[in-house]
Formats: structure tokens, C-alpha cells, sequence
């Protein structure tokens, strides 16, 4: 079976920078709170661009990296928890921005788990000589279903997008790659939707769509499983610690990261965050992270890394990359 490798990534985050002490001018925080709780500084701002535009402008980067135009494209897959609508796909408005007309597409639902869903599915896809490439992206304006009257959560997260095009190669790429849920937890973080109602039921109320969370329930879901996850990539892979450059994990609170990297017995530095620029980006936030490091030349060729994801669900997800 062939191998299935990133050939490029790119990401785009809106100019907009929201600080914490902007924050603390909304809401009743504060930068120490958030900065202590959290690790996060900023987060950037949709200032009236969808997430399908945000997706549009990682997606024309990556192709770029990978040197492939959008007119080579087999294979779209959005995963978001803030698409345009809900129906048709983000996918479709990106291909539309990008002029990617010969390319399938579709959105999945996995929240911050998302990315690397799409990943499983974009590799399947090229593995299985469905697709000859794809196009997989993170993209989220999360900002336009935050509750700002809510402390609780409007400083956690951000907008933002990355994407990532695969190709098949001779080279290993991504493997041991798995994808996991718990609908026991669903209520735990939740964005709501319209209620059934029809001419058959009136509903009591109609809320506006909101994210809602219990931060502990979350926090201590977060925590044990970046290191089952990134222990059952070890496994597959036959690999340890020390085989891996970096583990790159969706990049929500710095305290769960903290507490993964103690029980794993690793320095923290092997995780790579930049959640203090962006806050928490849900789907995109690996692939932002991603381009990064290959912008900062973090990861070089040959470098094995883990990417580990968390969210909503609950749902995870992990693989490895070889770079
Ligand atoms: N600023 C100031 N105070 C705040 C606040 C804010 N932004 N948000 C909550 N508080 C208050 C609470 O109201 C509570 O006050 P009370 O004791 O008077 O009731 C107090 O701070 C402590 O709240 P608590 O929930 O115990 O805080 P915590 O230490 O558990 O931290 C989170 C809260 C949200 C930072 C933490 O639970 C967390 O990181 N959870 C995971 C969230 C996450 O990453 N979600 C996305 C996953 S994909």
C-alpha cells in the first residue's frame, strides 16, 4: 500500500488581534486569570470574513508549498464546528474561492479533534487510489458563536485556519494515524443548534447558537488522553520518546499540556504551543501551529513528530509524521 505524505501547508489568521486586556474591558477577567489559567495572551478576530474564507486563504498557501495548482485537486475536506452553513459544505465555498473545480468535497464534525479526522480520511482516500491528492483544512470563526457575556469560555478561543495537501509517496508520512469518541461526554462542550420545531412542536424556547463548556470535566478529559493518545502512536509505531522531535498537540490550555508532558516524563519543550498568539482555534489549530514550525525551521526533513488532538465529543485523534 502507498504511502501518504503532508507535501505542503500554509495558514492564515485574521489581521485582528484581541488581547487579554481587551477582554478584561467586556468581561469581568483579567490578563493575570487567563495568563495563568490558560497560557493564552491573544487570539485573532474575525472582522467579517466566514470561515470558508479564512479556509480559501490557508488552502491557495499550502498548494503553493506543495506547487500544485487548484485545478489539480481530487479532494477537499473541511472540518470545522463553524461552518458557513449548514448546508451546502464550507468545502464547496472554498472551491468555489479557489477555483478548485474538479475536486470532491465535504466538511466533518469532529470539533478540535478535526484536523486530524480529515487527515485519516484525506490519507484513506489516496491510499485507496480514490483521490490522487487532498486538500484537508482546519478552519474556524469561532468568534461568531462565542458567548461574550460568558467569562467561562470567551477567553479561550480564537479564529483561524491551516491547511495541509497530501500526495502519495515512496517516503512514510503520516501513520499510525486513529481517530477515537465518547458521546457519554456530549453535553461536557457543546455548540447548539436550531430545536425540532415544526408544525407538529413548538419548542419552549429558542436559544441562540452558543458554545457552552464544563471547563473541568474537559480539562480532565484533555489531560489523560494526550497521553493515551500519544502512548498508542509509540506503540503502533514501534518508536519511543526519543525517537520523536516534537509532539504537536492541539493547542488548547498550556496547563494541559503541562500535566501531559509531567506524566509522560518529558520537558514540556518537546510540545510545540503557540496557543499565547491565537488562543484556542479548534480544527485549525495544528495546522497553524504546523506552519510554524516549517516557517521557523523547527522541523526539518526526516524529523519524526506526533500530532495529537483533543475536543468536543469528547473525540480525539493522533498520528504520526514523519517529516
Ligand atoms: N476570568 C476570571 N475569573 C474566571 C474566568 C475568567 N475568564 N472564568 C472563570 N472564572 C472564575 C469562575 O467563575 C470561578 O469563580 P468562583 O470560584 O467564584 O465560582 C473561578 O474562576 C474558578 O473557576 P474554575 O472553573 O475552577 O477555574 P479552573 O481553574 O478550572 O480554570 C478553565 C477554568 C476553563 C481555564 C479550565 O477548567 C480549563 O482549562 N478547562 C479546559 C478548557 C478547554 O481547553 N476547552 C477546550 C478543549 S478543546
Amino acid at each position: 500500500m502507498r504511502e501518504v505524505k503532508i507535501a505542503g501547508i500554509g495558514s492564515y489568521v485574521p489581521e485582528k488581534i484581541m488581547t487579554n486586556d481587551d477582554l478584561a474591558k467586556i468581561v469581568d477577567t483579567s490578563d493575570e486569570w487567563i495568563s495563568s489559567r490558560t497560557g493564552i495572551k491573544e487570539r485573532r478576530i474575525s472582522e467579517g470574513e466566514n470561515t470558508s474564507d479564512l479556509a480559501a486563504k490557508a488552502a491557495l498557501k499550502a498548494l503553493e508549498k506543495a506547487n500544485l495548482s487548484p485545478e489539480d485537486l481530487d479532494l477537499i475536506i473541511v472540518a470545522t464546528s463553524s461552518p458557513d452553513a449548514l448546508t451546502p459544505s464550507t468545502a464547496v465555498f472554498v472551491q468555489r474561492n479557489i477555483g478548485a473545480f474538479n475536486a470532491a468535497c465535504f466538511d466533518i464534525s469532529a470539533a478540535c479533534s478535526g484536523f486530524i479526522y480529515a487527515l485519516n480520511i484525506g490519507v484513506q482516500f489516496i491510499k485507496s487510489n480514490q483521490s490522487k491528492n487532498a486538500l484537508v483544512i482546519g478552519s474556524e470563526v469561532l468568534s461568531k458563536i462565542t458567548d461574550w457575556k460568558d467569562r467561562n469560555t470567551c477567553v479561550l478561543f480564537g479564529d483561524g485556519a491551516g491547511a495541509a495537501v497530501l500526495l502519495p509517496s515512496e517516503e512514510k508520512g503520516v501513520s499510525s494515524i486513529f481517530c477515537g469518541a465518547d458521546g457519554r461526554k456530549a453535553e461536557f462542550l457543546n455548540i447548539n443548534c436550531v430545536p425540532v420545531k415544526n408544525p407538529f412542536v413548538t419548542p419552549e424556547k429558542i436559544e441562540d447558537i452558543r458554545l457552552t463548556m464544563d471547563g473541568r470535566e474537559v480539562f480532565r478529559f484533555a489531560s489523560n488522553i494526550v497521553l493515551e493518545a500519544v502512548n498508542k502512536v509509540l506503540k503502533d509505531a514501534n518508536l519511543t520518546l526519543d525517537d520523536i522531535k516534537y509532539i504537536v498537540p492541539h493547542q488548547a490550555n498550556y496547563r494541559i499540556i503541562e500535566f501531559a508532558a509531567r506524566k509522560l516524563g518529558v520537558p514540556e519543550e518537546k510540545f510545540f504551543l503557540n496557543l499565547q498568539k491565537y488562543g484556542n482555534t479548534s480544527a485549525a489549530s495544528i495546522p497553524i501551529a504546523l506552519d510554524e514550525m516549517i516557517e521557523k525551521e523547527i522541523i526539518k526533513k526526516g524529523d519524526k513528530i506526533i500530532l495529537v488532538a483533543f475536543g468536543a465529543g469528547f473525540t480525539w485523534s493522533a498520528c504520526l509524521v514523519e517529516w
